[in-house]
């Protein structure tokens, strides 16, 4: 008892201190709020839900229904206005929908890529992930050099060579959906598209023969949730130290694991080969290799990001397109008017041709329009967002530094100021002769930091699509969903089920 009094006399003045620390802490932090709150409160908003968390908890509201934030982004600016804010603990998002700053923000490089995003993305609960990738890098110097080596295996010429691997892998799905044909069964659209762009990223990106069609793989699930993993972790700061999500936290980093060690792996068989004097392809692999620079002066920082890059373009190089391709089949589904006109281009241009040329996608123009269509409302990349490290004006509006901006293509693609009656599909939109959308529809991104795989993405959906519609009629199966699921990038939630016919022209 009196070692227990003593104890206590010694430790109190330290507990007190402690407690002192902690509540002066407590004060600096609600004073720095409050100034955060100060300094942007000119900027049109929705009232914030908490001092302390802002707008935060509508974020994590949102991941755990099945509506998209998306839309809720939509609603509000259309009620304020061109740039509004968003208080998130101590830092502020707007959301901009103003053209001229949207254009000023994207198209310059002195607005890097926001950092708090990015940081949280780097490692995925502890595991490393994007890291310092060519999406997520946000260090100008070091993104321009990863960036400039990438360039030669997306030019025009190096993705003509591509059409063979392209025309294969289409062909392999074609295969498969005679077969389903004939069984008369339903078929997942979103599930095939799924294997068909894994199937073409991995042969040409890395030189890997994946027949996801016909074998099962560990990667699509791998991707399917690390995504997932992304987005809860970018907008619920409590996810991780929440013990019911520890189930799904294992999965997403044993998924993180998985990427890594494949790319490891790949990597090293590259490596070999290389050594070995083999002729090895221009693809990506060899390009991610040769940015990391020389072999004995390669640092582990080095080697990280050459696996930061596989998982990059393992992710960003497969599933965008498919959803693509899974909302363009869903579409064209409900528009039968739509589906035959297209159907009577790729006639005319393709006919009964097998393999698909590269100036025959240029003559595919309304295909062209049916894509750009899709992807206005289903920017399977909803946007992207940038730190504004110096004062600017949005729409009058003094905007002091600090701030991030949030640059979001589904929703300025959804708004009818910029898009007459914009929930309808209408493919006309994009004509040749219609007036080009001005800093309101942006599905790649743009400016410097703009998608390295736009063309890439566009000659694969192309080649897809005119080979499906040269072959099959589908139909959706009926009662199924239309709307949308957010696992970071935006998926069809039905999984676009379809029954297909073989044509009976063929
Ligand atoms: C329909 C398909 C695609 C869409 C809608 C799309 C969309 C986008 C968007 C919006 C960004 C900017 C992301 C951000 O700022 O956070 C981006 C970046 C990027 N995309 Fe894509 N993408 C597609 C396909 C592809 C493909 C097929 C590849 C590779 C083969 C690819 C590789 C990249 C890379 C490397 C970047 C980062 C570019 C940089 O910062 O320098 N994408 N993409």
């Amino acid at each position: 008892m009196a070692v227990c009094a003593l104890l206590l006399r010694w430790f109190a003045p330290v507990l007190y201190l402690l407690l002192f620390v902690i509540f002066v802490a407590f004060l600096v932090l609600c004073a720095y709020i409050k100034y955060i709150h100060m300094k942007y409160e000119h900027i049109p908003g929705p009232p914030r839900r908490s001092f302390f968390f802002g707008h935060l908890g509508v974020f994590s509201e949102y991941t755990k229904t099945d509506r998209i934030i998306y839309d809720k982004l939509i609603e509000w600016s259309e009620t304020y206005g061109p740039v509004y804010r968003l208080n998130i603990l101590h830092t502020v998002v707007l959301c901009v929908t103003c053209p001229e700053a949207t254009k000023e923000i994207l198209m310059s490089s002195k607005y890097p890529k926001d950092r708090n995003f990015h940081k949280r993305i780097f490692y995925m609960f502890g595991e490393r992930f994007l890291g310092n990738g060519l999406v997520t890098v946000v260090d100008h110097d070091l993104w321009y050099k990863h960036r400039r080596i990438m360039d030669p295996a997306f030019s025009s010429l190096y993705l003509r060579g591509l059409m063979g691997t392209f025309n294969e892998r289409a062909e392999i799905l074609m295969e498969r959906l005679s077969e389903e044909a004939q069984n008369q069964t339903e078929v997942p659209m979103l599930h095939m598209m799924n294997c068909v762009t894994m199937g073409v990223i991995a042969k040409v990106a890395f030189g890997v023969e994946l027949d996801l069609l016909n074998n099962s793989s560990p990667f699509p699930k791998a991707i399917e949730l690390s995504l997932l993993g992304m987005t809860y972790l970018s907008r619920d700061i409590f996810f991780e130290y929440k013990p019911w999500n520890r189930a799904f936290i294992k999965e997403v980093k044993e998924a993180c694991r998985l990427l890594r060690t494949t790319g490891a792996q790949w990597i090293n068989d590259r490596k070999r080969a290389m050594q070995n004097g083999e002729n090895v392809p221009k693809d990506i692999l060899t390009q991610i290799i040769k940015s990391a620079g020389e072999e004995e002066n390669m640092s582990k920082e080095d080697e990280e990001i050459m696996l930061d890059n596989f998982s990059t373009f393992f992710i960003a190089g497969q599933d965008t397109t498919a959803y693509l391709l899974a909302f363009c089949i869903m579409e064209l589904g409900r528009h039968p008017e739509t589906l035959e006109k297209l159907r009577q281009e790729i006639d005319e241009v393709i006919g009964m041709k097998r393999d698909i040329s590269y100036d025959d996608l240029g003559n595919l123009t309304y295909l062209t329009q049916v894509l750009k269509e899709t992807l206005r409302l289903y920017p399977s990349a909803p946007g992207t967002s940038r730190d504004i490290p110096f004062d600017m004006k949005i729409n009058g509006l003094h905007i002091p530094a600090g701030a991030s901006a949030m640059c979001l293509s589904f929703v300025s693609s959804r708004m009818e100021k910029f898009f007459k009656d914009p929930l309808k599909f209408d493919p006309d939109r994009f004509h040749p002769d219609a007036p080009k959308p001005y800093y309101c529809y942006y599905p790649f991104a743009l400016g410097p930091r703009c998608c390295l795989g736009m063309n890439f993405a566009q000659m694969e959906a192309k080649v897809v699509m005119a080979k499906l519609l040269q072959r099959f009629d589908f139909t959706l199966v009926p009662g199924q969903s239309f709307d949308l699921r957010d696992t970071g990038t935006l998926r069809p939630k039905s999984g676009v089920i379809c029954t297909v016919r073989e044509r009976q022209t063929q």
